[in-house]
């Protein structure tokens, strides 16, 4: 049954009810006052009546008859009749009914005594004509008691009336049933159509009306928790949506030293794009795709200035003959250049950066130098970018994603510039123990300029735990473990895990080839032969990343395991990086040394045990290998989350292939499935490669498919979305106590 016939229905049936309900009523009411009328009549009637009838009763019987027919001449009253005290009827007029008996009325008014409201007997009673209302009126004369008047009055009007009411009723409460019907549809229709459009507004991202706000927020919570247990993964479209509902769709400004693209002129001066090797990169680049907006970076590239504006702007990602993208373009963003002479970029970012603090915070085992040259170009630079970000924010309260250990300055520049902007950090790379913190001589600046960031990230609550404990022992701040907040100079800071990951599904998988057709390429590329297992390694040249623990691994499988000699072949890609570092130099050197002693001591004719590539590749490149890989061995010496492990993971769409993980990586605490080796173990990593090359094939599904079905939901669109939301809620609280002077009151229940 349609909808419409169900409420027509149900109107039937209401309609009909109520019509009896209120019929009942009236006829109840009307019957009471007509019964009160008749009454009344006939006290007025024996009112006028009273000397005539007293005195007749007695001295002229002969006159009775005459006063009780004109009595009944009123057009209501129907007969009359006189009865003595015992009943004994004494006269009545022609109409009065014969089927009233006087004695019957006497006995019955001696039982049931008189109506108190009238002062006499009164009965309505069903006669063969129809209903007759009966009054017994007590008459007395000085001489004592006369008798009764009875009067017999015709109730059949009042049925008729009654008849009358019913129909008018029946009649009336249709239409106004219908009437209401009609009203109410209107109006509910008018009213949805209302909240509906209201609805879409608020959900399109519209301009929320304030009254909603906290309520919208409220519901938005509730509805990113129900999507959480609900398993909805995070998607652009959903962190696009995130953005929008959240922060009105503002947009973000990312401010991260390393650019996604790299103009260079080739050798013949062809213009050439190139994606960098870097973690940061590849978490960044598609939530940037997603949200638009626009990313800050150092303009490192021999051609970026020749493909940016005056102002050192792009559209990106570029076309493929290198030139910036279309404005307006859908999954276009803009990427602002910073310009940086060779002295700055020295002191900042090879300087201060890299020998400075990376070292600091990985133990790996490289001492941290500390130039105060270094340190006064980092906060120079730190400026100048906070400049660029400023230029670029168009409101007072933006929202800058700060990336990484380049820009510790730049959280509170900004917050200076701009108090109500949201600032979010994330910390790309591990945070040491307060310990190993305290040694660097700028650690009070580096803290504070950290502070003025809303939310500080890092990969994980180790890591925050370490953060928290530097600012305990360092600097004079409200510590709130329980909300892992700190409270400094009137400002809080949220420290969270917030563990990043790469992009799902991977777009630049497109156009990988198969693992079958990627094997056979690699083969041929390096020159093993079918059938040789091949494990591959992945990694900017850095000594964080135990690339010489890694070969050094390989060379001891070969020796606890010799079955592998002749059938096993290790390709490592390594991208030079930060060379202008004697460190870094030096283990280029060292790498590319080891690997020559092993290849003597184990190669034979047609096959080598190791194979190095010491070049930058390419994302396809890249995949290509990871595809062709009966395993991929990650093993950095320490690691904030080493998001090559996550890329091996996402390009096996074949379910095959064995991951091997260093403990030392954020990775490890996620990708459980891998097999999970200490690098310095020299023997339990070898035995570990052993294991995966024996590990068969449905054991290798299992773990990878685990693995897939974890990154498809934590992916990088939820690192990013769930900062956000973060972000948003604490925007609203600050909002909520901008005008109070309790500062931490904006960090309570975030989040
Ligand atoms: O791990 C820290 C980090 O900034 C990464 O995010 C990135 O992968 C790497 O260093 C890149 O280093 P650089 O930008 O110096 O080449």
């Amino acid at each position: 049954m349609n909808r419409a016939l169900r409420f027509a229905l149900l109107l039937v049936i209401g309609l009909a009810g109520l019509t009896y309900g209120a019929s009942r009523w009236v006829q109840g009411e009307t019957r009471t006052w007509f019964e009160k009328d008749l009454n009344l009549r006939a006290q007025l009637a024996l009112a006028g009546a009273r000397f005539e009838l007293a005195s007749s009763w007695r001295t002229a019987p002969d006159r009775l008859d005459d006063v009780l027919v004109s009595l009944a001449q009123d057009e209501r009253i129907m007969g009359a009749a006189a009865c003595s005290p015992e009943g004994k009827l004494l006269a009545r007029s022609a109409e009065f009914p014969r089927a009233v008996s006087g004695t019957d009325v006497v006995l019955r008014i001696e039982r049931e005594g008189a109506d108190p409201r009238f002062g006499h007997w009164t009965r309505t009673e069903l006669l063969p004509g129809g209903e007759v209302h009966l009054a017994a009126l007590p008459l007395a004369d000085a001489d004592g008691p006369l008798g009764y008047l009875l009067l017999a009055q015709d109730l059949s009007f009042v049925a008729r009336r009654e008849d009358q009411a019913r129909i008018f009723l029946a009649v009336a409460f249709g239409v106004l049933a219908l009437l209401a019907s009609l009203m109410t549809l209107f109006l509910s229709r008018m009213s949805w159509r209302h909240w509906s459009e209201e609805l879409r507004r608020i959900l399109r991202g519209g301009h929320e009306r304030k009254e909603f706000q906290p309520i919208l927020s409220d519901v938005r919570e509730l509805v990113d928790r129900l999507m959480e247990q609900e398993g909805r993964s995070w998607t652009p479209e959903r962190l696009r949506e995130t953005l929008r509902q959240r922060l009105s769709g503002e947009r973000i400004l990312v401010l991260a030293n390393r650019e996604p693209y790299v103009h260079q002129r080739d050798a013949a001066g062809r213009l050439q794009v190139m994606h960098p090797a870097s973690g940061l990169v590849t978490a960044l680049e598609p939530v940037l795709r997603a949200c638009s907006g626009t990313w800050i970076a150092h303009g490192s590239g021999s051609a970026d200035r020749e493909t940016a504006d005056r102002k050192g702007r792009l559209r990106v990602p570029p076309r493929p003959d290198g030139a910036p993208a279309r404005p307006g373009e859908p999954g276009t963003y803009v990427l602002r250049r910073v310009w940086l002479e060779p002295a700055m970029e020295h002191g900042y970012y090879y300087g201060f950066a890299n020998e400075g603090l990376w070292p600091l915070c990985h133990i790996a085992h490289t001492r941290p130098i500390f130039r105060s040259d270094d340190w006064r170009q980092y906060r120079a630079a730190n400026e100048r970018f906070v400049r660029a970000v400023l230029d670029e924010a168009d409101a007072d309260d933006p929202i800058v994603l700060v990336q990484d250990y380049h820009f510790a300055l730049a959280p509170a520049l900004i917050r200076r510039a701009l108090p109500k902007a949201t600032v979010i950090v994330f910390w790309h790379i591990p945070w040491p123990n307060a310990e190993l913190f305290g040694i660097c001589p700028y650690r009070n600046e580096i803290l504070e300029g950290l502070l003025g960031a809303s939310i500080l990230g890092f990969h994980t609550q180790f890591h925050c735990n370490n953060f928290l404990d530097a600012v305990d022992r360092f600097l004079e701040a409200r510590i709130d473990r329980e909300r892992s907040a700190v409270v400094h100079r009137g400002r809080a800071t949220l420290v969270q895990p917030y563990p990043i990951s790469i992009e799902w599904p991977m777009d630049r998988l497109a156009g990988v080839p198969s693992a079958a057709d990627s094997l056979r390429s690699v083969q041929e590329e390096h020159g093993i032969a079918p059938g040789v297992q091949l494990g591959i390694g992945v990694d900017r040249l850095d000594y964080t990343k135990g690339i010489e623990e890694r070969l050094l691994a390989v060379e001891r499988l070969f020796e606890r395991h010799p079955r592998f000699l002749g059938r096993f072949t290790f390709v490592q890609l390594a991208a030079p990086s930060r060379t202008e570092i004697e460190r870094y130099r030096d283990l280029n050197t060292q790498v590319e040394t080891l690997v020559r002693r092993i290849d003597a001591r184990f190669a034979m004719a047609g096959w080598h045990p190791l194979v190095l590539r010491l070049a930058h590749h390419e994302p396809p490149e890249v995949f290509r290998h990871l595809r062709a890989a009966d395993l991929c061995y990650v093993s950095s010496l320490h690691d904030g989350m080493n998001l090559v492990a996550k890329e091996f993971v996402a390009a096996r769409d074949d379910e095959r292939g064995v991951l091997i993980l260093s403990q030392f990586t954020g990775a490890a605490r996620e990708l459980t499935e891998a097999l999970v080796v200490n690098p310095y173990n020299l023997d339990e990593a070898a035995d570990a490669l052993a294991a995966a090359l024996d590990m068969p094939a449905e054991e290798q599904a299992a773990r990878m498919g685990s693995m897939r079905s974890y990154l498809a939901e934590f992916n990088v669109y939820r690192w990013a979305g769930r900062m956000l939301i973060d972000a948003s809620r604490l925007r609203r609280k600050e909002r909520l106590f901008e005008n109070f002077s309790d500062p931490e009151a904006a960090v309570v229940g975030v989040p």
